[in-house]
């Protein structure tokens, strides 16, 4: 009796259903098998149904076909197939939304604030062949279901199949944002690299593409009116992105149920505004540059004068017009104060008007973000302008906690929305070696390697009370890219990225052993679709799940 409940409990935590990423809120699946029809049909009920709906049910459609994978197993299904002759087939899925709602674009559903998207669905996949359904109170939530339902299926000579049939599922995310941030500025990334990227976030159902375009290193961006930063600033004329490259991306985007905040960081992070208005930028590419930033180049803004605080607001006023997110990130991260005691106008500026370093950035901060809030923007910055600055800052800015996980706490209790970012969790490039020359001993500074197991244990409520849980608006993991490029992308980001996603859809919790044939099976399928993701241990193990587990 003991052993039978082993058996089946087993069965269950192993199941080729479950191989489902992220895990759903609520799952229920049998052990029939069933096979895809070949003229195997995705319909959405009802008028006016929105063009990016028709699109994803076609690419999901294609995926079907083209997924081609075979189960993670011994024989990778060939055990299966004695069973597909019996099978019944299934002809046809049916999207619809629930009474009483009406269709939007996915896009306007996914560009509304965290708060307010609604990613809920129920998927039912009936064992006999007859139809399956996905319903919603929203196309973001039939998207959802649509990138459930593509994780369903294994392929064996030609038979798209499942051996779980019939699958019941009622699922929606236990936090609003749940994002993905990529550095564009220390390398340049082409706009197909962001694509493939946005498409392998939507599979994980990742809702928001934190888009760090800018920096010290690169000015990429070519805002209406404000051209002159990337033509003297981007690495050459072919790097950079364009009004054009913008609504592409932010439109791909949106057609797959995700948002693109967009960061300009300042007033720190900004040497390279200098090659555009060398006056405006304090130490620019001064050195030693360990004496003036955190890494090279040196350079922030002057942002105690007034010309350049309103040139500041004028350029966020210009960028939150070709981003249509609520949401824009303001920065505020790693200001130098070194750099502003050398530096003459800004020390003059200060004694003219007899204010200190801190009151005139609380200006600067007040009046950028009142461009943004102007547009219609929540601002967002990074933690160091709660934690470290005297600003004012509306409770409504949400703020990104970078430096360390337990610095949460401290923000919680500064009583702000927060976000997860953590470099002790969620940071991509940790472990990468030193990259400064000339320096054989130096380090990632925060080695080392964050592995899928080390994130996806993260507790994003650890030491809040109630009332700061409810603070918490996700997470994201985040790639910066001093030592990444177009090269290494997707072998950096996946399939650890997709530890984030779960964590921040299911909640936390989830057991790693349980997650690893999962997270396998995740793998497998990302590079049948051509993004190239690591193997998590050898194939052996991925094929044997638990076999490897080290009390296995
Ligand atoms: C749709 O909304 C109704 C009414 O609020 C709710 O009962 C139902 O659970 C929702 N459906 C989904 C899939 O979220
Ligand atoms: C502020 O910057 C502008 C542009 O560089 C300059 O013309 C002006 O003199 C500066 N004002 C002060 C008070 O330093
Ligand atoms: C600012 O005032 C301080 C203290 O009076 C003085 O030492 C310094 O030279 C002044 N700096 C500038 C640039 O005017
Ligand atoms: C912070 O700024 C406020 C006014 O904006 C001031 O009253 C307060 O003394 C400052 N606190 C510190 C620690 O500087
Ligand atoms: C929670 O508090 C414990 C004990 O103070 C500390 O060791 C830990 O780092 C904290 N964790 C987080 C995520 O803040
Ligand atoms: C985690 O999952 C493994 C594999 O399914 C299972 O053996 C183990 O009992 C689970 N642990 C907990 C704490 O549920």
């Amino acid at each position: 009796m003991k052993l039978l409940a082993l058996a089946v409990l087993l069965a269950t935590a192993y199941s080729p259903a479950s191989a489902l990423w992220p895990q759903p809120q609520s799952l229920q699946t049998g052990s029939s098998t069933l096979r895809l029809a070949p003229g195997f049909q995705i319909t959405v009920a009802g008028r006016g149904v929105p063009g990016d709906l028709l699109a994803a049910a076609g690419r999901t459609k294609q995926y079907l076909t083209s997924d081609k994978l075979g189960r993670l197993v011994v024989g990778r299904g060939a055990d299966d197939a004695h069973t597909f002759a019996a099978a019944k087939t299934l002809s046809r899925l049916t999207l619809s939304l629930e009474k009483g709602a009406s269709f939007a674009s996915i896009t306007n559903e996914a560009q509304k604030a965290p708060e307010e998207r609604d990613e809920a669905y129920h998927l039912v996949v009936p064992a006999d062949g007859s139809g399956a359904s996905i319903t919603a109170n929203s196309t973001l939530g039939l998207f959802r279901g649509l990138a459930t339902f593509g994780q369903l299926w294994y392929e064996h000579d030609n038979t798209v199949y499942t051996i779980s049939a019939p699958v019941t599922i009622a699922d929606k995310p236990a936090y609003p944002y749940r994002g993905f941030m990529l550095d564009t500025a220390r390398n340049y990334f082409p706009v197909s690299d962001i694509k493939r990227t946005l498409d392998a976030m939507s599979w994980v159902k990742i809702n928001q593409f934190h888009w760090h375009v800018v920096d010290s290193q690169s000015f990429p961006l070519e805002i209406p009116g404000f051209t002159d930063l990337a033509d003297k600033g981007a690495y050459s004329s072919s790097q950079t992105y364009s009004l054009a490259d913008v609504r592409d991306i932010v439109s791909y985007a949106g057609a797959r149920g995700i948002d693109v905040m967009v960061e300009i960081d300042t007033p720190g992070h900004t040497a390279v505004i200098a090659q555009a208005h060398p006056d405006f930028v304090a130490c620019a590419e001064a050195t030693p540059w360990a004496s003036f930033a955190n890494e090279p180049p040196a350079g922030q803004l002057r942002f105690v004068n007034a010309t350049v605080t309103s040139y500041i607001a004028d350029l966020f006023t210009a960028a939150a017009k070709i981003f249509p997110s609520t949401l824009f990130s303001t920065g505020g991260d790693e200001l130098n104060t070194n750099c502003y005691a050398v530096d003459t106008p800004t020390q003059a500026a200060l004694n003219a008007s007899g204010s200190t370093l801190e009151e005139a950035l609380n200006v600067f901060t007040q009046k950028t973000h009142q461009a943004l809030e102007a547009k219609g923007k929540t601002p967002v910055v990074w933690e160091e302008m709660v934690l470290v600055h005297n600003v004012t800052l509306s409770k409504d800015t949400p703020v990104l906690v970078w430096i360390s996980s337990d610095n949460v706490k401290a923000v919680a209790e500064a009583g702000h929305k927060l976000i997860h970012a953590a470099s002790d969790y969620f940071y991509l490039d940790c472990g990468g070696g030193g990259w400064v020359g000339d320096f054989p001993s130096g380090n990632s500074w925060c080695d080392p390697f964050k592995t899928w197991q080390r994130s996806y244990s993260f507790d994003p409520v650890a030491n809040l009370t109630d009332a700061e849980s409810k603070l918490v608006l996700g997470g994201q993991h985040l790639l910066w890219t001093e030592q990444s490029g177009p090269q290494n992308l997707d072998p950096v980001v996946w399939p650890r990225a997709a530890s984030s996603a779960e964590l921040f859809w299911t909640g936390p919790g989830g057991n790693i052993s349980a997650a690893l044939p999962r997270i396998h099976d995740l793998a497998y399928r990302f590079r049948q679709r051509g993004v190239n993701a690591i193997a998590l241990q050898p194939e052996w193990c991925a094929l044997r799940a638990g076999a490897c587990d080290i009390d296995a």
